[in-house]
């Protein structure tokens, strides 16, 4: 079932209005695309803002909070999905592609929210998950019903399993979230029957996109989403849609460890990028520069640069980035091989240090390195939001388009002693999943006042669908704000340096300068970034005039003391 506007068809003339509100191009690299030195704010719908009280964040609270996005001084805002869904993996399990489920709202609420956004001079990117659907969905409902002879098998991957008696699935593959990547369907009759394929959760089918229907519909459901007048996708699990021929056994367990490092038969597959083609011909007949965004986790930043040729989508998260420690070296390693990986392609880098299935950064930064993107240790918080903060200048500083995941300009932790009992990661409940701690990146926002849910639903002492630690009452937007030393105020401030610097964000190289050791020093036309990436204080010549820093930098005669753990930008 589809849900429709109350107020039948847009007429065309509507389709006009957005495009006369889309907000002209602000940023440097703009007159090429706005998305090439973009700053794009994701918004994690559960956890935003709750306009009703329930205890789950929605679209009207989303709507009633762009202000204090385009206050920021981001450019975009990313919606995770917020489309009909069981929530068996927290809305990335797709039941209808063209509805918005109740608990965020209506699709008039997501025509609201793209009306106002437009009209505050932000873009918004919508969340497409294509790989798989909701074993809700109609087409793998009909296909349970129906039987092993039903047609609608064949958009999904069904299978008859192995063993005298099919008990055993048909191939060795894992579930990204633990345990096999098959569950054994019934019959209509209550037999068991064949299996299907998940890479995520039993509750999340793999499409299968060889049939015509699965592409047909996407190429439909993308039409749908850009005649709503949204600025472009996020592809959920991008490099995932096509699998190798024959789905082929990988021959051992422990597939994860593999993950990152090899090639799988069901990840990064060639025959994925025909699809990325046919998609970019659609988002080119709209006007208004529509965008395309690859979630595409493959071994090396080389090949992510094929989800972004020319022909194919904008932009790729850099999760080379995401993955690297503070250390200069490895730092200076990772930007260049993403600058050199994305220039023969001519898409810009994107930097990205936090997202909703990761370990916020200010967590990672506060642990021992090498411990992965699911902590389950506060460890130093203090270092950690020390490092976080220079990290986030350094990331501000480079050229390309940089993702900011929300909360993090509030430099929120990871909640990392959530009690099992509310955790809802269906990867928690699967033994030894790749992912398992995602929920301690998601705990609602808090935007004002001394009591839980600080504002984050309408009631002081309502409800909040994970609880909010009491500390986080000191790191309200309401508590930060005005406060010359809050990280909120930090991003403020560089948010607005980077649009005030046609420097920052444009091009695709930076030039290294020397200096000392466990120090980065670049810089880009009439700036400079310095970045000490050690525990000790470093002296060196000041670069030129301070612009903004990430703790206070002492500038003494021509020199300057760059604190530990600390960013500076400057103006020479
Ligand atoms: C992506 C999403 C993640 C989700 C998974 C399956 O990686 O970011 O949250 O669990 O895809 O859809």
């Amino acid at each position: 079932m589809t849900q429709n506007l109350a107020d039948t068809s847009r007429p065309a003339a509507d389709a006009a209005a957005h495009e006369a509100v889309t907000p002209a191009p602000v940023t440097g690299g703009a007159s090429r695309g706005w998305w090439r030195d973009a700053v794009i704010y994701q918004v994690y719908p559960r956890s935003f803002a709750d306009s009703n009280g329930d205890g789950m964040g929605d679209l009207p609270g989303i709507r009633s909070r762009l202000p204090y996005l385009r206050d920021l001084g981001v450019d975009a805002v990313w919606l995770s999905p917020f489309y009909a869904s069981p929530q068996a993996d927290a809305g990335y399990d797709v039941a209808d592609y063209r509805a918005v489920d109740p608990m965020f709202g209506s699709l008039l609420d997501a025509d609201a929210l793209i009306r106002d956004a437009h009209q505050l001079g932000l873009r918004i990117i919508v969340d497409l998950v294509p790989n798989h659907s909701s074993d809700q969905h109609e087409w793998f409902q009909r296909a349970l019903r129906e039987g092993p002879e039903s047609p609608l098998r064949e958009r999904y991957h069904f299978r008859p399993g192995k063993g005298e008696n099919g008990e055993l699935p048909p191939n060795d593959w894992e579930s990204i979230f633990g345990g096999p990547a098959w569950t054994r369907s019934e019959n209509p009759d209550g037999t068991p029957g064949d299996w299907y394929l998940h890479l995520f959760a039993p509750e999340q089918p793999d499409f299968n996109w060889e049939n015509r229907a699965v592409a047909d519909e996407f190429r439909s459901i993308l039409r749908f989403w850009l005649d709503m007048g949204v600025d472009g996708f996020r592809i959920d699990v991008a490099h995932g849609l096509v699998k190798a021929p024959g789905l082929p056994d990988l021959g051992g367990a422990d597939q994860l460890k593999l993950l990152g490092n090899d090639v799988m038969p069901f990840f990064d597959q060639d025959g994925v990028h025909e699809i990325y083609r046919s998609w970019r011909k659609i988002l080119d007949e709209y006007p208004g520069q529509r965008i395309g965004v690859a979630e595409a986790w493959t071994p090396t930043v080389q090949r992510t640069a094929n989800y972004v040729r020319p022909d194919e989508l904008h932009q790729a998260f850099n999760f080379q980035y995401l993955g690297t420690g503070w250390d200069a070296a490895a730092l200076r390693e990772v930007i260049d091989v993403s600058l050199d990986s994305m220039r023969p392609v001519d898409a810009p880098t994107t930097w990205v240090l936090s997202n909703h299935d990761v370990t916020r950064h200010a967590t990672r930064f506060a642990n021992p390195p090498g411990l992965g993107t699911q902590i389950r240790t506060p460890g130093d918080r203090e270092l950690g939001l020390r490092r976080a903060r220079a990290a986030t200048l350094l990331m501000l500083a480079l050229p390309g388009s940089a993702y900011i995941y929300q909360g993090e300009e509030l430099g929120l932790p990871d909640v990392t002693d959530l009690p099992d009992e509310v955790r809802q990661d269906p990867s928690f409940f699967r033994k030894a999943g790749q992912d398992g701690y995602r929920d301690g990146c998601r705990v609602p926002i808090p935007w004002s006042g001394t009591e839980a849910p600080y504002g984050f639903g309408p009631v002081a002492g309502g409800p909040s669908w994970l609880p909010q630690p009491a500390e986080w009452a000191a790191l309200s937007v309401e508590a930060q704000t005005g406060d010359p030393a809050s990280t909120l105020e930090l991003y403020r401030s560089a948010l607005a340096v980077r649009r005030s610097q046609d420097d920052l964000g444009a091009g695709t190289a930076v030039e290294w300068l020397e200096g000392p050791e466990g120090t980065l020093t670049f810089r880009r036309g009439s700036f400079v970034c310095t970045v000490n990436a050690t525990d000790e204080p470093v002296r060196i010549a000041a670069p030129g005039k301070l612009l903004l820093s990430s703790v206070e930098l002492a500038v003494d005669g021509g020199e300057t003391v760059l604190a530990p753990d600390s960013t500076g930008w400057w103006a020479v």
